[in-house]
């Protein structure tokens, strides 16, 4: 889907969430922060406020997380999806799952978080966003098409890129914990979002081109039940017999 403004990309969005949560009330999501879903987030905060949405049934997990960060930090994707979302709407507390940033044993956190999703059927519903590299989560370039959920060293471009989050890009940690790519297509649906010029040349790799682990979100191609929303400018570099 190519939205032509900034607010139908953002509740284009937000509406296949309405819609999902409408088929199955108890729908399991998967969550991804950056700039790019704030508005959708935004729109979904709206839409729980004139009870055109209910999260009472829904499950929520972090798509990934930032490794080694005090699990406080405003910045981890904890914080993140807390301050937009979930201290806004009606999820049970109980119903909200983390990637824990400081665990005992990373090991044993990878293994936790792959036995909780089987444990709760799988996630209906994951929403991704794009990194300038092709990352899907943190799964960087170069990660195996059959990972789970892994912790993973962030490339300088990441780190550079999620600097807002931490006030610098020297404080940001320099791994990261993260569903892996098996991880993220093994979701029922996923719905990938990207918007803006400095997102064209990536999109135009991960479509166009060839199914490759040099560019995660490449895979998407061969997801069968996969959405994804642009806006124009980063649309723009897409051949057009894609759409
Ligand atoms: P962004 O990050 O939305 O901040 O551009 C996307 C991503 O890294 O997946």
């Amino acid at each position: 889907m190519i939205t032509d403004t900034k607010e139908a990309f953002d509740s284009t969005a937000a509406v296949e969430i309405v819609k999902q949560i409408e088929k199955k009330p108890n729908s399991v999501l998967g969550l991804a922060t950056g700039h790019t879903p704030k508005g959708m987030y935004e729109v979904l905060v709206q839409m729980y406020q004139e009870k055109k949405i209910d999260f009472s049934q829904v499950i929520v997990l972090n798509l990934d997380e930032y490794f080694g960060a005090d699990s406080d930090h405003p910045g981890t994707c904890k914080g993140y999806l807390t301050e937009r979302l979930y201290q806004h709407v009606n999820l049970k507390k109980e119903n909200i799952y983390y990637l824990n940033s400081q665990p005992a044993s990373g090991e044993e956190e990878c293994k936790r978080y792959d036995q909780l999703i089987n444990q709760l059927g799988g996630i209906d519903f994951l929403i991704l966003g794009i990194g300038k590299n092709g990352h899907l989560g943190f799964n960087e370039p170069g990660t195996s098409l059959e990972s789970q959920t892994h912790i993973i060293d962030l490339t300088d471009r990441s780190r550079t890129d999620n600097a807002w989050s931490f006030g610098g890009k020297e404080n940001v940690p320099t791994q990261g914990i993260t569903m892996g790519i098996k991880t993220i297509m093994n979701a029922k649906k996923l719905m990938m979002m990207a918007n803006g010029e400095n997102k064209a040349d990536i999109v135009e790799k991960a479509f166009n081109g060839p199914v490759t682990s040099d560019v995660p979100a490449s895979v998407l191609q061969i997801h069968n039940n996969a959405v994804v929303i642009l806006d124009k400018e980063a649309a723009s570099k897409l051949h057009n017999d894609l759409y």
